[in-house]
C-alpha cells in the first residue's frame, strides 16, 4: 500500500472528473493504490470479479482467450484507463467474472476499488444511467440466449422428425408382419382339422411333427442363396410337387427353398405320407415356416425400434448425470443414427478406433457437436458425397474427425466460420451458431481444441479430447 491520491489527483482521472467533493471523499476512502511489477498480471479473464481498477501510470496490455489463443486487444499508458469489475453494477448480487486479462507491461499503479462497493456507489450515483446500461446489456444477452434457445429448438424438431420417420418403418412392418401372422396361424388350425379328420395314423401324425420340427431346424441355417440360384431351386421343386399332383406349386416352393428344403427332403416326406394327405401335409409345414420366418421379422423389426430408442436415450443423454468417462464412439452411433435422415443419398465411412480410452466430460453436449460437425459436411455435399467420420489417438488426445468431400472453406473464411453469427447459409437456414456452439463445448467445456483443415473435396473438422481431466484450475497469478 502507498499514499493515498489526494482529491484532486483523483479528479484528474476522466472517469471521476464530474464528481463532488463528497464523492471523492467517500471513493479516497473506500479504494487504495495497488503497485504491480513489470511482467506480472493485475487480474486474469475468468476468475471472479471483486475490484475495479484505473491506472494511474505505466502501460498494461489487456488479452482475451480467442479460440483457445491469448490476444491482446489493447495496450494502453493512458492514465484514467479503467478494466475489471466493470459490469459489477449491472445486477448486482449476480456473480460476474473477469472478462479480459490485464498484464503490467512496464511497473504500473493502479487505484482500486473493491467491484461491489463501487457497483453501490454508481447505482446510487448514476441510476438513470446503470438503468440505461443494464437495459442495454440485458437486452443483448436475452436476445442472444433466445436465438440459441431458438436453434436448439429448431434442430429438435428436425431430429424428432427424423427419428418418428425412422421409428415408423420398422413399427410399421411389425404391424403388418402380425397381422400375416394371424393369417398363417388360423390357416395352420384349419389343415390340423382337416389331417385329423382325415383318420390319419398317429404314428403318421408323429412323424409330420418330427418333419415339421425338423424344417423350422433346417429354416436359417442353410447359405443365403442369391436370386439366380433360388429361382433354379425353386423350379427344380416346382417340378417335383407337380409330379406329386400338388396344387399352386409356385406357392408351395418359395418358402421352402428359403427354408433350404429341397427334393431329398420331400421324398423323405413322401415316404412317410400317404400320398393323398402329401398336399395337406406340405400345406402345414409351409405354414410352419412362414409362421417362423414372420415371427423372426416381428423379432428385427421390434429389435430396431428399440434399437432407436436406445440411440435417442443415448444421444440426450436422458437417463445420466452431467460429467462421466465414456467411450466417444456411443455418442458418434447414435448421432449417425439419430441424423440418418439427413444422410440419406450420402455415403457414410466410419473408421473407427474401438480400442480408444474413454474421455472425460460431458457426453450429451458432445453429442451436440457431432451433431452440428455432421450437419454443416452433410449441408456443404448437398445431397451427394462421402461423410467420413474417423476416430484416433493424438497423443494424449482422443481424435474424432469429421469430414466431408464438399467445396471446402475458402482460406481467408476459416478463422470467421468459429465466429458466433457467422454464416453463408440463406437467411432463416443457418444461424451461424453451430460451430461457436461446437467450440465452446470442445475448448471451454473440456479443454480440447476444434481444428479445420480444408481443402476443395477434402474438408475435415478436428475434435481432439484430452483423455485426461481438463486442468480448469487457473492459478492467481497476482496475490
Ligand atoms: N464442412 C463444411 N464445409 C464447408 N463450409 C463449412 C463447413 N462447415 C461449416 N462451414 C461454413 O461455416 C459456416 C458456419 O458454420 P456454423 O455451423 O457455425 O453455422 P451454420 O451451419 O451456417 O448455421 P447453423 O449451424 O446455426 O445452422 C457455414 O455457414 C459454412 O459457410
Ligand atoms: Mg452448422
Amino acid at each position: 500500500m502507498t499514499a493515498d491520491l489526494t482529491l484532486d489527483q483523483l479528479r484528474e482521472l476522466f472517469l471521476f472528473e464530474a464528481l463532488d467533493d463528497d464523492q471523492l471523499t467517500f471513493l479516497r476512502k473506500m479504494g487504495s493504490v495497488t503497485q504491480v511489477p513489470a511482467g506480472q498480471t493485475v487480474f486474469r479473464e475468468g476468475e471472479p470479479a471483486e475490484c475495479f481498477y484505473v491506472l494511474l501510470s505505466g502501460t498494461v496490455a489487456m488479452t482475451r482467450l480467442v479460440r483457445g489463443d491469448e490476444v491482446e486487444v489493447t495496450r494502453t499508458d493512458h492514465v484514467g484507463s479503467y478494466g475489471g469489475a466493470v459490469q459489477a453494477y449491472v445486477q448486482p448480487g449476480e456473480a460476474k467474472h473477469y472478462a479480459a486479462t490485464f498484464t503490467a507491461v512496464t511497473d504500473c499503479r493502479f487505484f482500486s476499488l473493491p467491484g461491489e462497493a463501487f457497483a453501490a456507489v454508481v447505482r446510487e450515483w448514476f441510476p438513470m444511467a446503470v438503468h440505461l446500461l443494464e437495459g442495454l446489456f440485458l437486452g443483448m444477452r436475452a436476445s442472444n440466449e433466445v436465438i440459441g434457445q431458438r436453434e436448439r429448438l429448431l434442430a429438435l424438431g428436425s431430429l424428432t422428425a427424423g427419428l418418428t420417420h425412422e421409428l415408423n418403418n420398422p413399427a410399421a412392418a411389425a404391424v403388418r408382419a402380425t397381422s400375416a401372422l394371424r393369417e398363417r396361424v388360423r390357416a395352420m388350425h384349419h389343415k390340423l382339422a382337416m389331417l385329423a379328420d382325415a383318420t390319419i395314423e398317429p404314428k403318421v401324425l408323429t412323424a409330420l411333427a418330427g418333419l415339421q420340427d425338423d424344417a423350422l431346424a433346417h429354416s436359417g441355417t442353410g447359405p443365403k442363396l442369391g436370386a439366380l440360384a433360388a429361382s433354379d431351386a425353386e423350379d427344380e421343386l416346382v417340378d417335383w410337387l407337380e409330379e406329386r399332383d400338388v396344387q399352386r406349386a409356385f406357392d408351395v416352393a418359395p418358402p421352402l427353398v428359403a427354408a433350404g428344403i429341397g427334393p431329398d427332403w420331400l421324398d423323405g416326406l413322401a415316404d412317410r405320407v400317404p400320398a393323398h394327405l402329401l398336399e395337406s401335409a406340405l400345406r402345414w409345414i409351409v405354414y410352419s415356416l412362414e409362421t417362423e420366418q414372420l415371427m423372426a421379422e416381428i423379432e428385427d423389426a421390434t429389435g430396431r425400434v428399440s434399437a432407436l430408442v436406445g440411440a435417442a436415450k443415448q444421444y440426450s443423454q436422458m437417463d445420466r448425470s452431467a460429467q462421466q468417462t465414456f467411450d466417444v464412439h456411443d455418442g458418434l452411433d447414435a448421432t449417425l443414427v439419430m441424423l440418418g435422415r439427413k444422410l440419406q443419398g450420402l455415403q457414410v465411412v466410419t473408421d473407427f478406433d474401438r480400442t480408444l480410452p474413454p474421455v472425460p466430460g460431458f457426453p450429451g453436449e458432445l453429442n451436440q457437436v457431432w451433431t452440428n460437425l455432421i450437419d454443416n459436411a452433410a449441408g456443404a455435399m448437398a445431397g451427394s458425397g462421402t461423410l467420413t467420420l474417423r476416430t484416433a489417438l493424438d497423443g494424449d488426445s482422443v481424435l474424432v474427425e469429421v469430414g466431408d468431400t464438399g467445396p471446402g472453406v475458402p482460406e481467408e473464411l476459416r478463422r470467421r466460420v468459429f465466429e458466433p453469427f457467422f454464416t453463408t447459409k440463406p437467411i432463416g437456414e443457418g444461424t451461424g451458431l453451430g460451430l461457436d456452439i461446437s467450440f465452446r463445448i470442445v475448448v471451454n467445456r473440456h479443454g480440447g481444441d476444434l481444428r479445420l483443415v480444408s481443402e476443395p473435396g477434402d474438408t475435415r473438422f478436428q475434435v481432439r479430447l484430452p483423455v485426461r481431466p481438463a486442468v480448469t484450475a487457473v492459478s492467481p497469478a497476482d496475490g
